[in-house]
């Protein structure tokens, strides 16, 4: 049996509240208080180290079935699992669309090969075009966790009631990516001073904010719990601030490049920095960290976003939205925080039992007798962010050369260690 003793690591757990300096046990699969015998213990020196729960993501694009080129399960799980996660929830934005049981096995399939979790987020819509709901029921038994179209909203109100009347039937999350399309048409970076001096159609903070209100006033009228993808700005940590006052079901992300970058950064057109909802301004930055530490956002989530090289090359107006992400989480996030006055042991609540909470998962905790998901992270390790050594499949990370600090220095899966020394197994 395996048996590792993590010694004299900053052991942080937000969901016992413990936060000192103590050695931590795993035995077999499980963490436990003390070993049922000695034998063939192995210590992990985790002096100056912080030691917690495996992270978890919310919002990752595997790409698989469709676009293997740019990721798979296991190309994508393995960066995850480089950048510390030893859970993620994958989108249903592949092709064909996770919108079946059969799709929903073969990811399954894919994901017993890989070395953390995958959780399913199955579409709300048959292929995601916003016009039939997907059948929830066999989507549920099948095991997925929440439902969602991300990339697109649901635009039809009805429909988007009704999909929240079934999900709240089975005790699942909908997920909304939140953008009204009209208003976004064209868009390619948020609308405001940058957009205007680059000469580029911007996508305004409304875009987000209309159907943020307009969901939340659908959870209202359902009792459903909705959870908010990727919220980029002020008005909509307001609006959800409101509804959770009001007592609704209403959770929500945000991103790391969403709390580090501005729209300024599309000042030289590099379309590493296009994503949707499109980086904002350093007033929604402040407010995103203030909705952190006020609690009005539960969750950080990469949105890792891989595209082949090609398709980011293009012109800007025709380049794909989005970037990746799971392999720079971590020291992005340190780095961004500290000029808030914050480290990261705050923000382990929103990698860990946050988002846990978010889809009902029983992880994101180092109680004894609880899965050994375990990320032992270096947050004084300087690094320089080098794609080309990435297990993501894909590079189109605007964060390309860029000196950090913070990098993960082991992960246990189930007991199993899956990351040694920074490498993956
Ligand atoms: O930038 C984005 N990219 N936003 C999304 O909502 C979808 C994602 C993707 O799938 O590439």
């Amino acid at each position: 049996m395996n048996r590792y003793l993590i010694k004299g690591g900053k052991v942080i757990d937000p969901a016992s509240g413990r936060s000192k300096t103590e050695d931590l046990l795993i035995e077999g699969s499980l963490i436990v208080e003390r070993f049922s015998e000695n034998r063939g213990v192995k210590t992990i020196e985790a002096g100056g180290l912080i030691v917690t729960p495996g992270l978890i993501d919310l919002h990752v694009h595997l790409r698989e079935p469709g676009r293997e080129d740019a990721e798979t399960v296991i190309s994508g799980t393995r960066a995850a699992a480089a950048g510390g996660f030893t859970t993620v929830c994958c989108m249903p934005n592949t092709d064909p669309a996770i919108d079946s049981v059969s799709v929903v096995e073969q990811i399954n399939d894919q994901s017993k090969q890989s070395l953390i979790d995958v959780k399913v987020i199955a579409a709300i819509t048959k292929k995601r075009e916003g016009k039939a709901l997907t059948e929830m029921g066999e989507l549920v038994d099948a095991g997925v966790v929440a439902f969602s179209d991300d990339g697109a909203p649901v635009a039809d109100s009805q429909l988007m009631r009704s999909a929240m009347e079934y999900a709240k039937t089975f005790n699942r999350p909908i997920v909304d990516h939140a953008e009204d399309l009209l208003l976004a048409a064209g868009g390619i970076m948020n609308e405001g001073y940058y957009s205007t001096i680059l000469g580029l159609k911007g996508i305004p903070a409304a875009a987000e904010e209309v159907i943020v209100a307009r969901d939340t006033l659908l959870a209202k009228l359902t009792g459903a719990k909705i959870h908010i993808a990727h919220i980029s700005t002020a008005g909509s940590v307001d609006i959800i601030k409101r509804a959770k006052e009001d007592g609704l079901s209403v959770t929500c992300e945000t991103t790391p490049h969403h709390l580090a970058l501005t729209d300024e950064s599309l000042c030289d057109y590099n379309t590493d920095y296009k994503v949707n909802p499109p980086l904002r301004s350093m007033g929604d930055i402040d407010r995103l960290f203030e909705g952190l530490k006020e609690g009005t956002i539960d969750a950080i989530a990469t949105d890792h976003a891989p595209h082949a090289r090609h398709e980011k090359e293009a012109e800007i107006e025709v380049a794909p939205f989005g970037m990746i992400g799971l392999e720079t989480a971590v020291p992005v996030l340190i780095n961004t925080a500290k000029k808030y006055g914050l480290k990261l042991e705050d923000l382990i609540p929103k990698l860990t039992v946050g988002p846990a909470r978010v889809i009902g998962l029983e992880a994101g905790t180092l109680e004894v007798g609880s899965n050994a998901d375990v990320t032992i992270i270096d947050a004084k390790a300087k690094v320089k962010v080098d794609s080309s050594i990435f297990e993501s499949k894909s590079r189109n990370t605007p964060f390309e050369g860029k000196d950090l600090t913070g990098s993960i220095k082991h992960v246990f899966k189930g007991g199993k260690q899956i990351v040694i020394d920074g490498s993956v197994i």
